[in-house]
């Protein structure tokens, strides 16, 4: 069987991570027989102001009835206030695929890496299931009177019964088949009393089909608080949309930075899924070769074990840990070495491993 990925490298140091993870994927395939047939697309905000393109209806529809993943760099560009092309290819995988399931592994993979004394990798190691769909995100708003002293700007939270329970089962299904014995929720009930008294009373309910994991209830403000001071508590982490956002940039803070941090969107039980890094274009570093290209190995990771190609994603976990020990890597975690060397100090120890 054969798998087409569609390649969207984007804007910034989406361009110049995604051509390594490109390189990783095509080694990959070669190396253990996997046929993947890589499409590269030129979308993102060069297009954009080129020709006004940003999500071709027919191209969205040709990755939906002929692909097995896409793997997404980044998409924003200063040149692009509007970030109308990101919202449309961002939003438009997510939301137009039902991706409902934002998952961010938070592990540190490297003693030097972790900010934190005392915790590294060995107890900096739990998931977190954004919910990818819903909440701030929908963009049920308006502007009124705009521009007048008396304005008014409004962002609906929208959650449902169906969008929030499916994200709280995700969760504990992920525990229950992945070994964790915990499950944090996080919300605002204690203000948001409507919609987030909805998470509340979904996660109590849910969790007691799951008698042998222990669910726990945090706010958001002090779950954020715990992830600093004792990392080693949580397991599997489930919340909204927006805090998951924020939590997950915060993880990345605990794995060495955004340069470390990959993440899936998916639709439980569906083949198809996004796969992109948690970090965006950081448009300071494009065009430099100093972007870490970590982030979207540890992506293709998750791509692997999505398609049900086993070993691979600790393959490449393992040979990124052997990358860091010997500082054959980028500045942010301690190296010396651009993206492209890299990316080549990596495969070089790849390689020796895939034979
Ligand atoms: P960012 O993640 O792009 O960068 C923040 C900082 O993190 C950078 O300045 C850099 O110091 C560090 N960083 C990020 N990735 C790194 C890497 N691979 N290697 C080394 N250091 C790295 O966040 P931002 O500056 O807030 O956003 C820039 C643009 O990216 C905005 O337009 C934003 O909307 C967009 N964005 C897109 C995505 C996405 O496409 N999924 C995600 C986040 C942000
Ligand atoms: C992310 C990003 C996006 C989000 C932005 C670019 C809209 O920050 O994927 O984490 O908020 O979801
Ligand atoms: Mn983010």
């Amino acid at each position: 069987m054969s798998h087409r990925i569609a390649v969207i490298p984007g804007d910034g140091i989406g361009v110049e991570v995604v051509r390594e993870a490109s390189r990783l994927l095509t080694t990959l395939s070669e190396k253990r027989g996997l046929g993947l047939d890589l499409w590269q697309l030129d979308l993102g905000a060069e297009r954009f102001l080129r020709d006004g393109t940003t999500m071709p209806p027919a191209v969205f529809e040709e990755i939906r009835a002929t692909c097995s993943a896409v793997l997404l760099g980044a998409v924003g560009d200063p040149r692009v206030p509007s970030n109308q092309h990101a919202i449309d290819i961002l939003f438009g995988f997510r939301f137009g695929l039902e991706l409902y399931a934002n998952i961010r592994p938070v592990r540190c993979l490297g003693e030097r890496l972790s900010p934190l004394k005392h915790y590294g990798p060995g107890n900096i190691d739990f998931v977190v299931f954004r919910e990818n769909t819903e909440g701030l995100y929908v963009n049920v708003g308006g502007q009124v009177r705009r521009g007048t002293v008396d304005e008014i700007a409004i962002n609906e939270d929208i959650n449902t019964r169906k969008g929030v329970e499916r994200i709280i089962r995700a969760a504990f299904e992920y525990a229950k088949s992945h070994g964790r014995t915990k499950v944090h929720m996080a919300d605002k009930s204690n203000a948001m009393r409507h919609a987030h008294e909805l998470w509340l009373r979904v996660f109590r309910e849910v969790a007691k089909e799951y008698p042998g994991i222990e669910a726990v209830h945090a706010y958001v403000d002090a779950l954020a608080m715990f992830m600093v001071q004792d990392p080693s508590q949580l397991q599997v982490i489930v919340t909204c949309n927006l805090f998951g956002d924020i939590l997950t940039d915060l993880g990345a803070a605990l794995q060495g930075g955004l340069g470390m941090a990959g993440s899936a969107n998916v639709h439980p039980g569906h083949t198809l899924a996004l796969f992109e890094p948690v970090h965006g274009s950081a448009p300071p570093l494009a065009g430099k070769d100093v972007a870490n290209p970590f982030a979207s190995f540890l992506t293709v990771g998750l791509m692997m074990s999505h398609l049900g190609f086993e070993g691979l994603e600790a393959l490449i976990e393992g040979t990124i840990r052997e990358c860091i020990e010997a500082r054959e890597c980028t500045r942010d975690v301690g190296g010396t070495l651009g993206t492209r060397a890299t990316s080549e100090a990596f495969h070089t120890r790849l390689l020796a491993k895939l034979g």
